[in-house]
């Protein structure tokens, strides 16, 4: 019996295992006819049987019915060299188990981060490689920088992605711009504002904390006390979309204050850019970081930032040597510079291709509807998740559109909500961190994942769960809350769209 004959067999019909692999029936009956399975399906097969037919069968038939014709083949060997002998082949460190192709489960992306990739995206970026110096990239590269500084509503000439995590883009910020002894003033209000303060530390600079309770705004209040008692700080950092608590501080207010007093900002815009307005020039932000994975819905891997001549122009001016080789701007210039383009490192091209076109889908959208869509759903999120009795940690007016994170009721197993969600929707949404481990939940509503369908998946799922669990919900009355949302935010959209009209006739 030949492979394809024992598939059949294995399957019970050609019909079975055409649905299986996911193809016509005409393939299976091709199979048939030829007596074989081509080669590039020895994987899948193996995988599909769970080992039962092995992949080195299927190329070794394949190889035997239908040989490549190689000139430089010696006699008697098939189109992969000698004929495979299954274990044979491996050699001692080839692992025990098994291994096949991976291929992630299709999820719901509503946690911090990161958010599911549209399409076009992922179609971007399976496509060919090319050299990080291949002139159709570095006029793509020029391309990616014009829409970078759409996206962060700037002119800065030095804005580009960092080969790195936003974690990458944050350290970028503080070993160029802090130099030994160096005063920085750090807002911390959550997880991300403490990983500032260890930049500083590691820098070799001197911290001065502005401490805010997890869940609250940076007191604009506090920055300016800390800079009145601290005149010779350079600089001030803050978060201004503090994804552990999904709150907003008031960035162009802390950036005023900074400057009164003649001190520079480094802004973490991980989770605001795309989702909340961050207007770079308008606010005088002097440096700025974020990541592709969140509300710019790319892969993760890149972190776009941007800074300020004035920025430049220090850190060109720094004495002493930068502590790292490879964040150090003035070499990395020398790649991502408008005029020069020497190696520095190899680019991840095909991630920044996919930034290319998250970025793209930005501007085909328009930056102020993409902060309206992140509002809007943001409204529904929030009025199903309230009619489910569940409060918000932030208060009103700093909640972030993108970030929901709301009190686990007393008694529920948050871990096994979660993970509920997770095994029987296939929805990841996000837990707390340090203190608020355990104790609240956070949706996500980035990007891609920022969609109506998204959001009444979320609230039905949620309802389902916990009502299993025993916790006192009306499933259905979530549902009906957002949709009641949506339709008054399209009742008040018609006015507004009516009004306009008629002023302009
Ligand atoms: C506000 C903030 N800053 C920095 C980071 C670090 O980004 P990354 O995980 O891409 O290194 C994150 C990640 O979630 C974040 O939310």
């Amino acid at each position: 019996m030949n492979c394809v004959e024992r598939l059949v067999q294995i399957f019970g019909s050609q019909a079975e295992l055409a649905r299986r692999l996911s193809v016509d029936r005409a393939v299976v009956s091709n199979w048939i006819k030829v007596g074989y399975i081509p080669a590039r399906w020895a994987m899948e097969v193996e995988h599909l049987t769970a080992g039962e037919l092995s992949a080195v069968e299927v190329l070794n038939e394949a190889a035997a019915r239908k040989p490549l014709k190689l000139k430089s083949r010696p006699e008697g060997e098939g189109s992969f060299g000698m004929p495979l002998q299954g274990n044979d082949i491996m050699n001692q460190y080839a692992p025990h188990k098994r291994i096949f192709s991976f291929h992630p489960p299709q999820r719901t992306l509503m946690g911090p981060g990161p958010t599911e990739i549209h399409p076009r995206v992922l179609t971007t970026m399976s496509q060919p490689a090319i050299g990080y110096l291949d002139p159709v990239f570095v006029e793509m590269m020029e391309e990616l920088k014009t829409l970078l500084r759409y996206a962060y509503q700037t002119k800065n000439a030095l804005t580009f992605p960092i080969s790195g995590p936003g974690s990458v883009g944050m350290e970028y910020c503080f070993v160029n711009m802090v130099a030994p002894g160096d005063k920085v003033i750090v807002c911390r209000n959550g997880v991300f504002g403490g990983r500032m303060i260890e930049n500083v530390e590691r820098c070799g600079g001197v911290p001065i904390v502005v401490e805010e309770s997890w869940g609250d705004a940076i007191d604009p209040q506090k920055v300016e006390d800390a800079l009145k008692k601290n005149p010779d700080a350079r600089v001030v950092a803050f978060v201004h979309a503090e994804t552990s608590t999904g709150c907003q501080s008031d960035a162009k207010t802390l950036t005023q204050i900074a400057h009164k007093h003649d001190a520079m900002v480094i802004v973490d815009a991980v989770t605001s850019l795309g989702g909340t307005p961050v207007l770079v020039d308008e606010w005088g932000i002097d440096a700025i970081y974020s990541a592709s994975q969140k509300c710019l819905s790319c892969t993760p891997g890149l972190s776009p930032v941007s800074f300020s001549e004035r920025v430049v122009d220090r850190v060109k001016a720094r004495k002493d040597k930068i502590k790292s080789w490879f964040m150090d701007m003035n070499l990395l210039l020398g790649y991502w510079g408008a005029s020069t383009r020497t190696y520095h490192h190899t680019a991840p091209t095909n991630s920044l291709f996919a930034l290319h076109e998250a970025l793209l889908l930005i501007r085909e959208e328009g930056i102020e509807n993409c902060w309206a869509r992140h509002h809007r759903h943001h409204l529904a999120l929030k009025a199903g998740l309230e009619a489910m009795g569940l409060k918000y940690l932030v208060k009103e007016q700093y909640q972030l559109p993108q970030m929901n994170a709301v009190m686990c009721p007393e008694g529920v197993d948050e871990a096994a909500v979660r993970r509920t969600l997770l095994d029987e929707f296939g929805l990841e949404i996000g837990a707390g961190l340090g203190p608020l481990a355990g104790k609240i939940w956070r949706f996500g509503l980035m990007g891609y994942s920022c969609r109506a369908d998204n959001v009444m998946l979320c609230l039905s799922a949620l309802g389902s769960v916990m009502s299993d669990m025993g916790v006192a919900v009306h499933v259905g009355d979530a549902e009906a809350a957002a949709h009641a949302a949506y339709a008054s935010q399209h009742v008040r959209a018609a006015q507004a769209k009516k009004k306009a009209v008629s002023k302009a006739a």
